[in-house]
């Protein structure tokens, strides 16, 4: 499989596949989770990112999707509103299109029906997004829970602050498992967004 097509299985949008090292803003605790990716998401390890707009936090969950080709055997980015709607519509589950013979540029296989609920790394992003209801909520919560409970890794992005978070008391017991499980970073700075033609 190729990088390209390693990311698309993955869900990251092409806009992110040059995400690299070299511009990470706390370039220190995320290499260190890089460095050792592999064992630590056998061990249910995981990053809470925590910033600002355009800071870069979509960047380092590519990045880490980037660099577990060849390590962990699946990896979904999603963000929570596109989670939730997968979860109210109960179509969680994908259809890996595979084929037996390579053809479309596409590798040789079968078609398969697979839960990416069980995949050892969930990257969730836009953790804080406004969400729907109290049942969306729960199903979240839920979905989060039981990743957590049988030790699977996630990822997470967020834009909230520490006292957003506090005020929620959804968001907080998630952060509560999250800073057993995580290692939390904290972006600062401004937007590495720039105009175009600058
Ligand atoms: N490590 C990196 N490698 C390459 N590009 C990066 C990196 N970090 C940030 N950038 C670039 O900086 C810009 C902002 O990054 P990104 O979209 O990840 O921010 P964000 O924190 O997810 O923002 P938002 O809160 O709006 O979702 C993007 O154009 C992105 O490509
Ligand atoms: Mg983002």
């Amino acid at each position: 499989m190729t990088r390209e097509q390693w990311l698309e299985r993955c869900g990251v949008g092409a806009r992110y596949w040059d995400a690299c090292r070299e511009r990470l803003r706390e370039p220190q605790v995320i290499c260190a989770y890089l460095d050792d990716l592999e064992a630590r998401v056998k061990d249910g390890r995981g990053m809470l990112l925590l910033g600002p707009i355009g800071v870069g936090k979509t960047a380092a969950l590519a990045l880490i999707a980037k660099e577990a080709q060849g390590k962990v055997p699946g990896v979904w980015y999603v963000t929570v509103t596109r989670l939730i709607g997968h979860l109210l519509r109960q179509s969680e589950l994908r259809r890996e299109m595979v084929y037996e013979r390579a053809e479309y540029n596409l590798p040789k296989g079968r078609e398969e029906v697979v839960d990416p609920k069980v995949w050892p790394l969930l990257l969730l992003d836009e953790f804080g997004a406004a969400y729907e209801s109290d049942y969306a909520m729960a199903a979240l919560e839920d979905y989060l829970g039981w990743r957590y409970d049988h030790k699977l890794a996630t990822c997470v992005a967020s834009n909230l602050t520490p006292e957003q978070i506090r005020r929620n008391p959804h968001y907080a017991r998630l952060v509560d498992r999250w800073r057993e499980t995580c290692d939390v970073v904290v972006i600062g700075g401004e937007s590495q967004r720039r105009p175009s033609g600058d």
